[in-house]
């Protein structure tokens, strides 16, 4: 993990470069992450339900809400507190809400790792942590802050992408090339790792935590189909383009989404494209 940019916190770098265009992307990305991996991801908890049920759960780092919203509709008898340290995001899940008239959410802005936890957090008994410790500085210190608020025994489900298990077959070089500018990014800005879902255990141990389990889910395009599977990358391209466009030559962008969709248009179905997720199950000791 890069820790060349330690003065800066990740509060502050997502307002510096959340710019409208990055802030819509990101948004849309997170709506169709929930829409192609949770179906498997829900699957996966189905195992520690009765345990999970610990209301109620802390959504740390809950985006735009989309996520909460779909587990709510999927475990209707438990609970859910949100925090996330970004208004933005929550004034957007605020307004999801307004909507949906959902009692069984509630949230509340928390900046964890450099504040205080607010009374809600607390209150809760288990915890989910999904795409969120990749992207902050100090992924242990945010463990270790949860291990001292949630009571002992209470579960900890984090989900973490792992970019060099990502497979594609046969080769194409701008699906690598879209993997390198996201590294080059996260070196760049000093954000955590790309390699954070094999890190997760450890961190976890290191946190304080136990880690009872760990799962590797392989979404294929088989299931999700190769286009729907490639808009996730191509939605990748346009929000690092948006967040740092010098981290791309002059046209490249335009030359890589165009290239992602030749693939498609190539090898439909006849490909082999993987995005795997690493879900560690850890209690509190
Ligand atoms: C990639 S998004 C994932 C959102 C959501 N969990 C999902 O799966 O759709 C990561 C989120 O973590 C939030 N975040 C990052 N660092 C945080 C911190 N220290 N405390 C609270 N939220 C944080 C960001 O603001 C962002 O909304």
């Amino acid at each position: 993990m890069s820790g060349k940019n330690n003065s800066k916190n990740s509060k502050e770098i997502f307002k510096e470069q959340f710019n409208n265009d990055a802030f819509r992307i990101l948004s849309t990305i997170l709506d169709l992450q929930v829409e192609l991996f949770s179906p498997v991801e829900f699957q996966t908890f189905s195992k520690y339900l009765s345990w999970i049920k610990h209301n109620p759960l802390l959504d740390l780092g809950c985006g735009n809400g989309t996520y909460a919203m779909a587990f709510r509709k999927e475990y209707p008898e438990i609970e859910v507190i949100a925090v996330d340290s970004n208004k933005e995001l929550l004034k957007d899940f605020k307004n999801k809400l307004k909507n949906n008239n959902d009692e069984k959410i509630k949230i509340s802005h928390w900046h964890a790792g450099n504040e205080p936890a607010p009374l809600l957090a607390k209150k809760c008994r288990s915890a989910l942590l999904r795409l969120v410790l990749q992207d902050v500085f100090n992924p242990v210190a945010i463990l270790r802050t949860l291990a001292e608020i949630l009571p002992t025994e209470s579960p900890v489900i984090i989900i973490e992408e792992d970019d060099s298990l990502f497979q594609i077959d046969p080769e194409c070089a701008a699906f690598r090339r879209v993997i390198d500018i996201w590294e080059a990014y996260v070196v760049k800005h000093s954000v955590s790792s790309r390699h954070m879902g094999r890190c997760i255990p450890r961190m976890a141990q290191e946190a304080g935590l136990e880690v009872v389990d760990v799962h590797l889910l392989a979404h294929s395009n088989i299931r999700l189909g190769t286009e729907r599977l490639m808009n996730f990358f191509k939605l990748s391209v346009e929000l690092f383009y948006a967040l740092d466009s010098t981290l791309f030559e002059e046209g490249e962008a335009k030359y890589l989404l165009t290239e992602l969709d030749s693939f498609v248009s190539k090898h439909g179905r006849k490909c082999f494209f993987l995005y795997p997720q690493v879900v560690t199950i850890a209690k509190v000791i």
